[in-house]
């Protein structure tokens, strides 16, 4: 745990633990986060968001939490507020409110920066961007969002007293922060789409397949989920080129070229996907060592389905 620091709000001296902290939009991440901060042993003291029953959701996990009707009560009694909404609510929702010079605001988008806050900048308050490189995504216990951030790197952005606050509080989390520059933000946020909501997508592809089987798509999902959580751990293990299988890492293009058919015939929305994932393969596929002439013999066999 790191060591507290002092920060000076408008109105006293605070060590980091006083810091009295609100949520505005409890949804997916806002829950998590604030469950986590809580198990941290950092003060959540109110909530607000859209539907007043989210709100009470949250007020009702955590003790000392009050739920209000609306965001800027929350504004007036936290020393810092998440915005927690949807990213395209972030601004809105920020000029909406009345800040107190020296209090603190900040979001966990991962594409954008501190620009989001600038009316709260504008009004004096210190500002950041703390985006947790984790999906919050299937919770079911509270205690689960602490040990979700455990080892979680967070991307951040601040100015004023939340420049050393925010790296604090995601060493508290028992992660570690990092400084992305501001333009570099959204490249960083695509590297987390593709590790996390596209890996959903991809699966949901592969057991989608399990229909034109004629099975049902339960079947698919037991089929699909052991290979998974078996390629994952070995991308943990022994990295991604070692892990990487299949037609293209061999150099197999009749497999790859059959795989291509197969999809146009049944699931023709799925073969662009699949051979723009190939041709991503091919680095890997020299990694392991496939010769020029194989890797040339892929190629053709890709662009025979443009
Ligand atoms: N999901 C993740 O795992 C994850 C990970 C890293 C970062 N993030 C970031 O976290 C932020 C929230 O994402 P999310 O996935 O938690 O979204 P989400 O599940 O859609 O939750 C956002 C919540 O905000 C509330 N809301 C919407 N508009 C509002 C408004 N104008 N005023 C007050 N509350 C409003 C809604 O609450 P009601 O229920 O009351 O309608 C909704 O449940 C985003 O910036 C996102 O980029 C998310």
């Amino acid at each position: 745990m790191a060591a507290d620091s002092n920060i000076k709000t408008d109105s006293d001296i605070k060590t980091d633990g006083d810091v009295k902290i609100g949520f505005i939009g409890i949804g997916t991440l806002g829950r998590g986060l604030a469950l986590a901060l809580d198990a941290a042993g950092r003060p959540v003291t109110a909530a607000a968001s859209r539907r007043r029953e989210s709100a009470d959701w949250l007020a009702a996990r955590i003790p000392g939490c009050i739920a209000m009707d609306a965001a800027q009560p929350v504004a007036d009694a936290c020393d810092l507020v998440f915005i927690t909404t949807p990213d395209g609510a972030i601004a809105g929702v920020a000029s909406g409110v009345d800040w107190r010079s020296g209090q603190g605001v900040a979001h966990c988008c991962g594409a954008a920066s501190v620009e989001l806050l600038e009316s709260a900048a504008d009004a004096g308050a210190a500002v950041g961007a703390l985006h947790p490189f984790q999906t919050f995504a299937g919770l079911s216990e509270p205690a689960d969002a602490a040990r979700r951030l455990d080892g979680v790197t967070f991307a951040i952005a601040a100015n004023g007293w939340l420049e050393s606050y925010l790296p604090n509080l995601a060493a508290a989390l028992g992660g570690r922060a990092i400084a992305i520059s501001d333009e570099l933000r959204p490249l960083y946020h695509a590297s987390a789409v593709l590790g996390c909501g596209y890996v959903a997508t991809l699966l949901h592809a592969a057991i989608s397949l399990w229909e034109p089987l004629g099975l049902h798509a339960d079947d698919g999902a037991s089929a699909v989920m052991p290979l998974v959580r078996a390629t994952v751990e070995a991308i943990a293990n022994a990295g991604t080129l070692a892990a990487a299988t299949g037609p293209a890492v061999r150099g197999d293009a009749a497999t790859t070229a059959a795989h291509l058919a197969a999809l146009t015939h049944h699931a023709p929305h799925l073969a662009p996907l699949y051979r723009e994932l190939t041709i991503a393969t091919l680095p890997l596929a020299q990694g392991k060592g496939v010769s020029p002439q194989r890797l040339a013999e892929l190629a053709d066999a890709i662009a025979g389905f443009r």
